[in-house]
């Protein structure tokens, strides 16, 4: 170590308080080195003593501790105490797992989930725990039919029990059966803990629940690895405390628990205050913290019941345990005979007579067996009495026995209840077994304990290192030695035949005459040059042996009593005596050889003979190790105690453990066990013929392995290497598996995908159905919602039509009838001013014509007067000539006034022929008239015409009065019309407040549906109410403006278009709230529409 320890250097140096503190080197002055420590001390120190500190180590620890980078004792104890702090309990060094009790539950550690993690990932993988323990050790079995042992050691209090709990729990959960149900095998297995617990364990000043006998639980599993069988085998139960207890420790926990059962238990067994018992009142302590006797009491009930301990028999049971309690009671006074003795008191003899009832004996013959002894002498059977002293050792040894039987039987019980397989191969075996001791004064017991310790150890020693060493040798592989510490010497000074301190122990045991003193002293003499054995100063029997996990000095006073495992006879027929068949069955009368053979067994022997048995079967099998710790001895959490811990590191062989695995070769198989299991790296190698070790050695150097050995028979692998070796072949495995976890996976899932295509074509084809009909029934309702809407849009603009058309109508009639009005006016005036004109040419002709006639007259009354003169002048020749040339003359003028009248009549007759045909043709009528009148007039014509003038000028008369009257009528019917245009104003006006209040209503209604829509319907719907009632009153409006606008033209009235309130209120609101909805667009559009139809209409119309 010196040499990596330089100035300013961390390092570990030694501390009185704390075992190890950590500082730096500050100076170097030969060998010693002053360091400055954490808490700012400065020391001064060896420096063979200081040990180099990893400042780069992780500050959680490592998990084994095999990878520390240096490995020493400061690392190892300053890694587990930064775990520990972290509640990190398990850490590994090599295999072997180290448990540090926690002293407090820890449930997340050891749940279901757990042992799920743990029995699906690799030791590797997972962080230390017990359960990878017990995991690697089920997995090795079960594929390599190996079988295994897991030894879980420590000293008293460090967890043995609680950790072998958990191996229990979890191998059970490993090879527990799939569908658990009553009681199977691993429920019983299980279950025996608590019973055992309560007939086996007690409250030490070391554990309030420490086991007081050695247990090695073999489970033994079929060939699928299901647990198919267990059996319980018990070591050496401590059975002094039964009499015996020191303060502040309790007898074991069976009498408290009996003591606090319920009432009716108590009265049957009549019992009371443990306080009233000599066996429970010796120490103060009654009663655990956080443990309910009354509630274990019957926890223990039900446990009997699962392992299979009959009603009755839990009955015999407690019965015999409360006999022990009042045994214990009876005491006894001297008698009047010289070492004789008798019943000290009533209270004595009640609880004899108590004692006799419950195990169904005689009181006179248990006063008798325990007061009494026999002599068997060659002559004669002699009966002594004893002194009170020893009727009292004899009750003592009476309760003893009865209670180390009654335990040894609920073991039996147990193992046949549970039953055993006998075509078990396979098998793990779990041992908790007390630890080592070493106590003020350590007596028989702790001999026995700490020559087990010796054994185990030795086993651990033979295990880890000597074997190894050994194996090295003999495979002639390439190794420098590592040293270890053989206790082999301890071993043999406690168990060699002969000359052993058993040996010498049975031997004085065997001679009457033999005392504590004379065994010791023969010690003394058989052992004075044994580096093992010491005799310490000042003592006459105590002897001191050096274990391997220190110095033990015993007393000797009671080895030969305690070694001595005989019943006396006197008891044995008592109790074989008894009428309780339980009680009976406890004590088997013995056969004469075995009665005889059975008083000089002694108990070390038969405890040599047990361990020896153990040994065989550790030795059969491979065993995994736990060492368990126990961190302080104030049994509290969070308290990490440097020393105590590193002592029981030293003692446990941990850290020689470490050293020398680190050194060798931890793992080794051979040939055919590496091939068998590796091969799979290198599969090639199959194809060939290759020598066993050739093979190995291709496999090692494909995988690229560096530093292992192939000795003659097996391969030597360095630490971690097996782990490599075994990740290659995993990862192999697992490609393989993966590879028929496809294929199988593939072909089962393409099942399944089939299976479920399948199944949701069917599923889609009925949703597509049923949505197919949802779609229809959906296009089906809004197929009649339009039909409806359709029909309603009809009505509504049918009604709206039929009230524009009957407006239009009603507007066109008045129109029509203004023009037909106009008309007829203009037709009557027209006809007036005809009539008038036709009377006035009439007149301007009659009058033309009458100056014609009279012309005519004229001119035929002077023509004819000058003819007269002329007919008178007749014979004067001169005056003929005048007169023919007055006749030519009278011929011109004659000739022209005709056709002056010609002319005058034409143009009457033009005249007449442009204003009217009639009177033109009556003027042309007349104008031949007035051409006659050229032709010479005859009066009858003349009458004619005057009579015909006298006609028209009376039809003139008649016209004129005609004109007048329609004249008359005329303004009549212009004030008939004036007063109906006044009337037709005050209507539109009228149906204008009318309309106006309707539209109002209209609104207000309006707002209530919008309202009413706004509750009833979603807000996208409000925006389309009554948007309808605005257009039909602009509608309205507008043709109230056009009649209002034509009324003023006219002098007619006319119906206004108005929507009746019929067409609401035939609705209930929702359906007009739907109508509304659905009509607002297209009512708009519509209103447009009907807004342009109408134009189109009034276009039409004008
Ligand atoms: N893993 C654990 N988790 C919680 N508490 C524990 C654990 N291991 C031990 N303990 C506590 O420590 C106490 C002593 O443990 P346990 O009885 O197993 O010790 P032991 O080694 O069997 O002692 P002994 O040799 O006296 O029988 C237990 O009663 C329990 O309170
Ligand atoms: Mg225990």
């Amino acid at each position: 170590m010196a040499a990596n320890i330089a100035v300013d250097s961390h390092v570990w140096v030694e501390d009185t308080e704390i075992a190890w503190t950590d500082g730096v080197v500050l100076n170097i002055k030969g060998d010693e080195a002053e360091v400055k420590t954490g808490d700012g001390k400065e020391v001064v120190a060896n420096l063979s003593r200081l040990y180099p500190k990893d400042v780069e180590a992780p500050a959680e620890g490592v998990e084994d501790m095999t990878k520390l980078s240096y490995l020493h004792e400061p690392a190892v104890l300053h890694n587990l105490a930064t775990r520990y702090e972290i509640d990190e309990i398990y850490t590994y060094t090599g295999n072997i797992l180290i448990a540090i009790n926690p002293f407090q539950g820890l449930p997340h550690l050891y749940g279901v989930d757990i042992m799920e993690k743990y029995r699906e990932a690799s030791f590797k993988d997972t962080s230390p725990h017990v359960f990878a323990i017990g995991g690697v050790a089920f997995r090795e079995m079960v594929n390599e039919g190996r079988n295994k042992s897991i030894l879980v050691s420590g000293e008293s209090g460090s967890g043995k029990t609680e950790t072998t709990k958990m191996l229990m729990r979890y191998l059970a959960y490993l090879g527990g059966h799939a569908a658990a149900e009553g009681r199977t095998v691993e429920k019983q297995v299980l279950e025996s803990n608590p019973v055992l617990e309560a007939f086996g364990n007690a409250k030490t000043v070391k554990n309030n629940n420490s086991s007081r006998f050695g247990k090695f639980v073999e489970i033994q599993f079929d060939d699928l690895g299901q647990i198919s069988g267990a059996a319980i085998r018990t070591y050496l139960l401590e059975r002094s405390r039964v009499c015996q207890i020191s303060d502040p420790e309790r007898n074991y926990h069976c009498f408290y628990l009996l003591c606090a059962a319920p009432p009716q238990d108590i009265e049957r067994y009549k019992l009371g205050d443990p306080k009233s018992f000599r066996y429970l009142n010796q120490s103060s302590c009654y009663e655990l913290d956080g443990v309910n006797d009354a509630q274990e009491y019957l926890a223990t009930r039900r446990a009997m019941n699962v392992v299979g301990i009959s009603e009755n028999e839990q009955d015999a049971i407690f019965r015999v345990v409360a006999a022990i309690l009042h045994l214990g009671n009876i005491e006894f006074s001297k008698g009047e005979e010289a070492d004789s003795s008798f019943l000290k008191d009533e209270q004595s003899a009640f609880h004899l007579q108590m004692t006799s009832e419950l195990l169904m004996c005689d009181p006179l013959a248990i006063e008798d067996a325990l007061c009494k002894r026999m002599m068997v002498t060659p002559e004669e059977v002699i009966k002594r009495s004893l002194d009170p002293h020893g009727a009292a050792i004899s009750r003592d040894g009476l309760a003893k026995t009865i209670y180390s039987r009654l335990f040894d039987w609920l073991v039996d019980k147990i193992n046949v209840s549970i039953g055993q397989d006998p075509h078990s191969r396979r098998l793990i075996g779990v041992l908790d077994i007390y630890g080592f001791e070493s106590f003020k004064t350590n007596s028989f017991e702790q001999f026995c304990i700490n020559y087990t310790n010796e054994k185990l150890q030795q086993h651990f020693n033979q295990h880890v290192f000597k074997m190894e060493q050994d194996d090295y040798q003999k495979e002639e592989i390439d190794w420098s030695y590592v040293e270890f510490v053989d206790n082999q010497d301890v071993v043999d000074l406690i168990e060699k035949k002969p000359g052993g301190i058993i040996a010498l122990l049975d031997e004085a045991c065997m001679l009457p005459k033999s005392t504590p003193e004379t065994f010791s002293e023969k010690l003394y003499q058989t052992f004075k040059d044994h580096k093992r054995f010491v005799k310490p100063k000042l003592t006459r029997s105590d002897f001191t042996i050096a274990h391997y996990a220190g110095d033990v000095q015993y007393q000797s006073d009671q080895f030969l009593d305690k070694n001595k495992d005989y019943v006396v006879p006197e008891h044995q027929d008592l109790l074989s005596a008894s009428k309780c068949s339980f009680v009976s069955g406890l004590f088997p009368p013995l056969s004469r050889e075995g009665s005889k053979s059975s008083k000089f067994s002694s108990i070390g022997a038969r405890f040599k003979l047990q361990l020896m048995q153990l040994m065989e079967i550790l030795n059969s099998t491979e065993p995994h190790y736990i060492r368990c710790v126990k961190p302080n001895n104030v049994l509290q959490p969070a308290v990490f105690e440097n020393a105590n811990v590193l002592h029981q590191l030293r003692s446990g062989g941990v850290l020689e453990a470490i050293r020398v695995k680190c050194a060798g070769y931890p793992t080794n198989r051979t040939f055919i066990e590496f091939l068998n299991r590796f091969t799979i790296l290198a599969p090639e190698i199959l194809k060939g013929e290759y020598e066993e070790n050739v093979a190995c050695k291709w496999i090692l150097e494909k995988v690229g392995l560096t530093g292992y050995q192939v000795g003659q028979t097996k391969v030597f692998l360095r630490a971690g290497q097996m782990a490599e070796l075994d990740v290659h072949r995993t990862r192999v495995l697992g490609e393989s598996a993966r590879i028929i976890q496809r294929q199988v996976k593939t072909h089962l899932t393409r099942k399944d995908f089939i299976l479920m295509r399948r199944a949701s074509v069917r599923i889609q084809t009925s949703w597509r159905g049923k949505l197919a009909r949802k779609i229809y029934r959906d296009m089906k309702r809004e197929a009649a919602a339009m039909k409806i809407q359709k029909n309603l849009r009809r009505q509504l603009a049918t009604r709206a039509y039929t009230n524009t058309k009957s407006s239009a109508i009603t507007l066109q009639t008045g129109f029509r009838t203004l023009a037909a009005r106009h008309e007829f006016r203009y037709k009557l005036k027209t006809r007036a001013v005809t009539v008038i004109q036709a009377y006035w040419r009439c007149h301007i002709a009659v009058s033309e014509f009458k100056k014609l006639k009279r012309a005519s007259l004229v001119y035929q009354s002077r023509l004819r007067g000058r003819i007269a003169k002329r007919r008178l002048e007749q014979p004067k020749m001169t005056d003929r000539e005048e007169e023919e040339e007055e006749e030519d003359k009278g011929h011109e003028e004659k000739s022209e006034l005709s056709n002056n009248a010609e002319d005058s009549v034409d143009k009457a007759v033009v005249v007449l022929h442009s204003d009217q045909s009639e009177i033109a043709e009556k003027a042309t009528e007349a104008s031949p008239t007035v051409s006659e009148i050229m032709i010479p007039v005859r009066d009858t014509e003349i009458e004619s015409l005057t009579v015909e003038v006298e006609m028209l000028r009376a039809l003139l008369q008649v016209e004129k009065q005609r004109a007048d009257i329609s004249e008359r009528k005329y303004v009549e019917v212009q004030e008939l019309s004036e007063g109906r245009r006044k009337k037709l104003e005050e209507t539109e006006r009228r149906v204008y407040h009318l309309q106006d209040s309707l539209n109002r209503l209209l609104y207000s209604m309006s707002d209530q549906f919008s309202q009413l829509k706004s509750i009833l319907r979603s807000p996208s719907m409000s925006n389309s109410t009554f948007t309808s009632s605005p257009v039909v009153r602009d509608d309205l409006a507008d043709s109230s403006e056009n009649s209002e606008a034509s009324s003023s033209d006219s002098d007619f009235t006319f119906p206004a278009p108005s929507p009746t309130s019929d067409s609401f209120s035939a609705f209930n609101p929702n359906q007009l709230q739907v109508i509304v909805q659905d009509l607002s667009t297209s009512e708009t559009k519509g209103s447009e529409s009907y807004e342009s139809d109408r134009e189109g209409g009034f276009e039409d119309y004008f």
